[in-house]
């Protein structure tokens, strides 16, 4: 063949060959994967400082710790509302033309996911709190402290944003303690952290492998006043993380739920406001802001009333139990 004796020809042939197989195997893919996995329409751009606190994210080397993907397993069902999808992603860009880009998706959960984390905690002293010393917020917790993304100063400007770090914690640290603007971003970053619902009408990808008996699965503790619902489980992922287990609080930071006059009053009405708008009421004694956590975490007013009733019935407390339908009309006279 002539091909084979005209070095022209052949080259032409194998360029041609090479071009025609770029096109299928990496353009037209490309190019596929850019007009499918555009950012979803709700979806919001980083600003700039929560983009700087996602390099401090990088920087502190967080992903070695937490991921950042909801998988289509139903073990993942806790961390978001549905499972992640490629457009999820589709808003990170190369950083810059030395360094790939940093999905931050991860690989290793020595924590939690942390995709919905904004919604999950949208409090940001419990953020700032929980950077300066996770044991602070989670007594068994093994991550470690932050504390260098924050100053202990004798003064604090009107601008400062203090955290109040209850006495055992310190270490020995007097003064204020003040957040660095790293910290600030970084926290900026975790609370903008959160799934984008898909637009309406596109198909929701579904959890798989769900256990038939996973809603009875639950372990049944003590204190469960309603019936089907575990109060106590709806506690701890719901209020634990800043009233803590044993009901006490953090002196400083989250009033103590035992022996509080709001949860021992007979009328729930000042409780379960509390619970679905927040509560300031008491920033003047120096307690931050309580974020409508009921709201945040979609709780049904079932939920609400196991919730309730465990407050009532536990760490010595014993007020009147409330049932749901006193819950619901509660729930509905605040959106009025
Ligand atoms: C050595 C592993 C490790 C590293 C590194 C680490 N974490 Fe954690 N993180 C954990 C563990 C374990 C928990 C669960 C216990 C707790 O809440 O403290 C956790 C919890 C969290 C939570 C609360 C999640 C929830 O669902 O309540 C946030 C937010 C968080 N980490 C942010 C960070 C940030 C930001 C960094 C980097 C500055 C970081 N973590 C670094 C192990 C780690
Ligand atoms: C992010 C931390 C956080 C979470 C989560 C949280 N709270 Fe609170 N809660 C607070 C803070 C802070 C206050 C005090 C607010 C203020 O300054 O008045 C408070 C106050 C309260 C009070 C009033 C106590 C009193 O005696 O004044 C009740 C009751 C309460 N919370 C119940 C709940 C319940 C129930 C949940 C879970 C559904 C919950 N909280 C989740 C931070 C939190």
């Amino acid at each position: 063949m002539d091909i084979y004796n005209n070095h022209k020809k052949l080259y032409l042939a194998a360029l041609f060959l090479f071009i025609v197989l770029t096109i299928f195997v990496a353009i037209l893919p490309a190019l596929n994967n850019q007009t499918n996995n555009a950012p979803l329409p709700g979806s919001k751009p980083l600003s700039r400082l929560e983009e700087e606190g996602k390099d401090i994210f990088i920087a502190e080397g967080c992903v070695a710790c937490h991921t950042q993907q909801v998988r289509n397993l139903d073990m993942d069902k806790s961390w978001g509302t549905r499972p992640g999808i490629a457009a999820d992603y589709a808003r990170n860009k190369r950083v810059d033309v030395w360094r790939n880009t940093a999905t931050l998706m991860g690989s290793e959960r020595t924590g939690p996911d942390l995709t919905s984390i904004g919604s999950r905690q949208s409090s940001s002293d419990w953020h700032m709190l929980h950077l300066y010393n996770p044991r602070a917020v989670v007594p068994g917790s093994v991550m470690p402290s932050y504390a260098w993304l924050f100053t202990a100063r004798d003064y604090a400007y009107p601008e400062d944003v203090v955290v109040t770090v209850p006495e055992q914690y310190r270490k020995g640290v007097t003064g204020k303690i003040v957040a660095s603007h790293e910290a600030l971003a970084l926290v900026a970053y975790l609370k903008s952290l959160r799934q984008t619902p898909l637009p309406i009408g596109k198909p929701t990808p579904v959890f798989l492998y769900g256990k038939d008996a996973a809603a009875g699965s639950l372990p049944q503790t003590k204190g469960t006043a309603t019936p089907g619902l575990d109060g106590a489980a709806l506690y701890a992922s719901n209020c634990q993380s800043c009233h803590q287990e044993n009901g006490q609080g953090l002196v400083g930071a989250f009033p103590a739920l035992k022996g509080s006059k709001v949860v021992l009053d007979a009328n729930p009405d000042v409780q379960v406001t509390i619970i679905m708008k927040g509560y300031n009421g008491r920033v003047s004694e120096g307690y931050g802001i309580m974020p409508p956590v009921g709201v945040n975490n979609n709780l049904k007013p079932e939920e609400v009333a196991a919730i309730v009733n465990h407050e009532r019935s536990n760490w010595g407390n014993n007020s009147k139990k409330v049932t749901v339908d006193q819950v619901k009309k509660i729930i509905a006279s605040l959106k009025k």
